[in-house]
């Protein structure tokens, strides 16, 4: 792995697969999966966000992220913890209360809580929690105007990190955020001063976590990614990771689309070799039909490493040739 902690895989709840029209069972998916020489790490792709943990207030369920976290003890996997405070897929109740209605003090107490029964349900399991996931807006790099933001401006970001740090000093505590890779974005800009806050405030934030959701067409080359996580190491992060890698293409795919998104991949896993505080890359599932790309943004598709069926791309022997 030439140096890396780890290289692994994201995955989801046979469950979720189910609802997204797949069948639960699929054998040679989780013998690839298990398969300790393909991937040493795992992520739950949903079952750890706010929708299934808490879905009313301060009931807890947990069980999507537990058939993960069970996985991965079951299969020898480091285990990266997603997401605590997030804007997305939060449960209704957090917004379908008019963020004018908060006060900062009821709305202060319930990320406590969202935290301390999460983080504390799976204490000592995580290597690293994604502890504030997409804070940062695209248009200029600041602040997402995200209830938690609308209501308690950038404390939010400061409750969160503290009480995560209170609640499993064990686990890497990692802020995580697409679109952050390249060195001069106003994203990654807006990440370096997000690090530099909470050091400021005397707070512990030990990781940036890049998603690398990125195109076969157009992606930063391996300088570019190396000066970007050199930023945030310079900023205060004692290590960074690649935290959702796909590298989508237009489909139907090529010869040539197929070689622009092995070269993707290469770059991040060569730029990862490189940084010597890159711990690991995570790739957002590896099965193609089982990736959000094709939902989520129409016409595009194939940007993980096995194909429906299970061929396998020419990326996974360019990452094999990078390591
Ligand atoms: C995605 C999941 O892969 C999908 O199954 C789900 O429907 C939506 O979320 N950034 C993140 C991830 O931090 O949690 C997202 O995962 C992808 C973008």
């Amino acid at each position: 792995l030439a140096g890396l902690k780890y290289f692994g895989a994201a995955t989801d709840t046979p469950g979720q697969r189910e609802r997204a029209g797949y069948e639960a069972s699929y054998a040679q998916y989780d013998a690839i999966f298990a398969d300790p020489s393909e991937f040493g790490q795992t992520t739950p792709t949903n079952g750890q966000k706010w929708l299934f943990t808490e879905p009313s207030p301060g009931v807890f369920n947990f069980t999507e992220g537990d058939i993960v976290v069970s996985l991965a003890a079951k299969t020898g996997k480091l285990l990266r913890c997603h997401a605590l405070v997030w804007h997305s897929q939060l449960a209704p109740w957090v917004e379908a209360k008019n963020e004018t209605e908060w006060t900062k003090e009821e709305l202060s107490a319930v990320i406590v809580r969202h935290i301390e029964g999460v983080m504390g349900h799976y204490r000592g399991k995580c290597y690293a929690w994604d502890v504030v996931n997409e804070a940062l807006n695209d248009e200029d790099g600041g602040y997402r105007q995200s209830v938690f933001y609308k209501v308690l401006g950038e404390e939010f970001i400061r409750l969160a990190f503290k009480t995560a740090a209170e609640v499993d000093p064990s686990a890497k505590l990692y802020y995580n955020d697409y679109g952050i890779e390249r060195p001069t974005s106003v994203k990654t800009e807006g990440t370096r001063k997000l690090v530099k806050m909470l050091r400021d405030a005397g707070l512990r934030v030990d990781g940036v976590g890049m998603q690398a959701h990125m195109h076969a067409d157009n992606h930063p080359t391996a300088g570019d990614l190396e000066a970007t996580m050199r930023g945030y190491v310079q900023a205060g992060a004692a290590e960074v990771a690649f935290t959702e890698l796909d590298v989508r293409i237009t489909i139907p795919v090529n010869e040539t689309s197929l070689e622009w998104q092995k070269d993707g991949y290469q770059k991040v896993a060569r730029a990862c070799v490189k940084v010597k505080e890159c711990v690991g890359i995570t790739l957002w599932d590896f099965y193609d039909p089982f990736s959000w790309i094709p939902y989520t943004f129409p016409g595009k598709g194939a940007g993980l490493l096995w194909f429906e069926g299970f061929g396998k791309h020419p990326a996974y022997e360019g990452i094999i040739d990078t390591f």
